[in-house]
């Protein structure tokens, strides 16, 4: 691996510890105002500090996203479609190489859609994008089974996804966690990271599956909802980080995650 691409991996893998808490805010490329997303500007910036990188379009970035923030990117660069539409599945490339050195990204990613009609055009997509990000030494996150293909998310479909996008050359695969999560992770010789998918009944539930997924071998998290639909979006975060970083158990994390509400709902109160 060149400087470059290793410096740029280094930037969403935190080389201390190998793991990843990556805060995804993409949704609005096909979803538009998606619930606490709705001005995208209130919703991110209090959270940069505490993610690793962000993962968003570069309509966010630039409209939304101070360039001094100190933000890592990882740049959505597929989409041409929309949750109204006929298939979510049917997506293109929508932003340059170009523009992505522009940006001074550290990784551009894009959907696979397995199994769907559209599993040629968004695979050979992929292939594009890893020539391009290798020419240029910017890593290429292959977002896999995310969306509709919710329901068919078990080990088997979920190893068979991660191992194309690595076999065409992503250098990071995103997916779901799932049960016998190991051995998607096993059989994907790239790290992998777990979308947390909708918002979940409780944080301590969120906390769970984030643990169990890098107990069972994924490099972190790419997660939205879960973090910025909560109640409490730095006290979530604040806890994903511990447990992606720091080991700590769920329960653990949940204690902290309820510490730094009852802190930030004091500081509420005073200052009311
Ligand atoms: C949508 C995406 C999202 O970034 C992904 O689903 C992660 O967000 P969440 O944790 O809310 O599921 O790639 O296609």
């Amino acid at each position: 691996m060149d400087w470059g691409m290793k410096n740029r991996m280094a930037r969403i893998i935190k080389p201390d510890t190998g793991r990843a808490v990556m805060l995804a805010v993409d949704h609005g490329y096909f979803l538009g105002p998606t619930t606490r997303l709705e001005v995208p500007r209130r919703t991110i910036e209090p959270l940069i500090p505490y993610a690793d990188s962000l993962m968003l379009t570069r309509g966010v970035l630039r409209s939304s996203i101070d360039p001094g923030s100190g933000a890592n990117v990882v740049l959505r660069v597929s989409g041409g479609v929309s949750i109204i539409g006929p298939s979510l599945s049917d997506e293109g490339i929508t932003t340059s190489i170009k523009e992505a050195i522009r940006l001074n990204v550290a990784g551009i990613g894009l959907s696979v859609f397995v199994g769907t009609e559209h599993e040629r055009q968004t695979l050979l997509g992929l292939a594009e994008l890893v020539n391009q990000g290798e020419e240029y030494g910017i890593p290429v996150l292959a977002i896999t089974a995310v969306g509709r293909e919710l329901e068919k998310r078990d080990a088997r479909f979920l190893s068979l996804c991660c191992r194309i996008c690595a076999e065409l050359g992503a250098h990071l695969v995103k997916t779901y966690y799932c049960d016998d999560f190991e051995k998607v992770t096993e059989s994907c010789p790239v790290p992998i990271v777990i979308a947390g998918g909708p918002k979940l009944e409780t944080e301590l539930d969120a906390l769970e599956m984030a643990y169990n997924a890098v107990q069972q071998g994924a490099v972190g998290v790419d997660m939205g909802r879960n973090i910025w639909q909560s109640d409490y979006p730095v006290p979530m975060i604040t806890a994903i980080r511990a447990v992606v970083h720091e080991n700590y158990k769920p329960k653990e994390a949940h204690d902290l995650f309820r510490t730094l509400k009852d802190k930030e709902g004091k500081k509420a109160a005073s200052a009311s």
